[in-house]
């Protein structure tokens, strides 16, 4: 089978081209990566020269490139992980945002549909159902989404819905909790929690830290898209959740505790604006349809992540420097 994944340098999509190689020997993988700030080719390179192994550099609005693969690799699946991903980021650029999920889906979804690609799935996130102030999301929930990311990721789910019924587009849309493990770029919670630590800072905890938010680790991810990919239902949408929910000040005491620090490491900083409360989903259509089920608890995921960045300095350090640092000035400077 013939894989093409997009965002393949990402975080989470480095993630599941390790996955699939591993897993399926006999699978060839295209990735088609923009090589953004988060698209980083350190994260793929132990696989670099695996002959089953592709890298094509291009965004996936870009017209020609996508025709190009499509024509020369005639890939049977399209996995379509290439987002701009970070709330924050999409509440000071929302522009960035709208271009690649919402175009770069469109171009994806049209070469799909001239070259009869046998399928789709669209790796998406549970911030398009909003904020939920107790129970769980089911698929049928509509979508409310709060930030121009969420907004965007949700115009995209509704574009590939609508090519199926439309056009029979073979699609799968995904909603999933957050993600965290190896290889995230530290901007997000986990990460950036983890690494300001391990360089003794602080730790910027936004508002009452009483937010909840749903974690899976990267591996039981791609086990849910491995089952997707292969016996999902096409014009269905699938949630994808473990139930680890806790707020943002719970998650961050479990870190404090594992790296030995105390709360006196946690600065409370100014809420992000339209902070969504807290979100959950029901995975049950997921696993009693397709027999799918976390395998990571979270104190154990959370360990071997911690583990990870202990021992990958020179993985993160040089995301700390440049860009980094001029984005975290200006995103202190409008959350204080
Ligand atoms: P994040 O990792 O950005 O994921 P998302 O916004 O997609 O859920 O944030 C997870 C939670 O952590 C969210 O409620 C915002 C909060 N948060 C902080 O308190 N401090 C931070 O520095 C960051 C990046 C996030």
């Amino acid at each position: 089978m013939k894989l093409l994944i997009t965002g393949g340098c990402g975080f989470m999509g480095s993630n599941a081209v390790r996955y699939f190689l591993k897993n399926y020997p006999d699978y060839r993988i295209i990735n088609l990566d923009a090589l953004t700030y988060a698209g980083n080719p350190e994260n793929v390179r132990d696989i670099e020269n695996d002959p089953r192994y592709t890298f094509v550099h291009g965004r996936i609005e870009d017209e020609t490139v996508v025709e190009k693969i499509f024509s020369t690799f005639r890939p049977d699946v399209v996995i379509n992980y290439a987002a701009e991903t970070h709330v924050d980021r999409s509440i000071m650029d929302p522009k960035a945002f709208l271009t690649t999920e919402i175009f770069g889906t469109h171009t994806l979804l049209e070469a799909v549909r001239r070259h009869e690609t046998s399928r789709y799935v669209q790796i998406s996130t549970d911030e398009v159902y909003g904020s939920i102030a107790d129970g769980v999301w089911t698929e049928r929930a509509p979508f409310d989404p709060s930030s121009p990311y969420s907004a965007a990721k949700a115009g995209a789910d509704h574009l590939c819905l609508a090519y199926w019924r439309t056009y029979h587009t073979p699609v799968i849309v995904t909603h999933s909790c957050n993600f965290y493990g190896p290889y995230q770029y530290p901007e997000k919670m986990i990460p950036l929690f983890i690494i300001n630590l391990l360089e003794n800072k602080k730790v910027p905890l936004y508002g009452d830290g009483g937010n909840v938010r749903e974690w899976i680790y990267t591996e039981d991810h791609c086990r849910a898209i491995d089952r997707i990919v292969h016996d999902g239902r096409f014009g269905e949408s699938y949630n994808i959740g473990t139930g680890e929910r806790m707020t943002n000040l719970e998650l961050t005491k479990k870190i404090l505790l594992m790296l030995g620090r105390g709360d006196e490491m946690i600065e409370p900083v100014k809420d992000r604006p339209g902070h969504d409360r807290r979100y959950a989903v029901d995975p049950s259509k997921l696993i009693t349809s397709l027999g799918w089920k976390p395998d990571t608890a979270f104190q154990d995921g959370l360990a071997k992540t911690i583990e990870w960045y202990r021992t990958h300095e020179q993985w993160w350090k040089p995301l700390r420097n440049g860009e980094y640092l001029e984005y975290y000035k200006k995103q202190y400077a409008t959350a204080r």
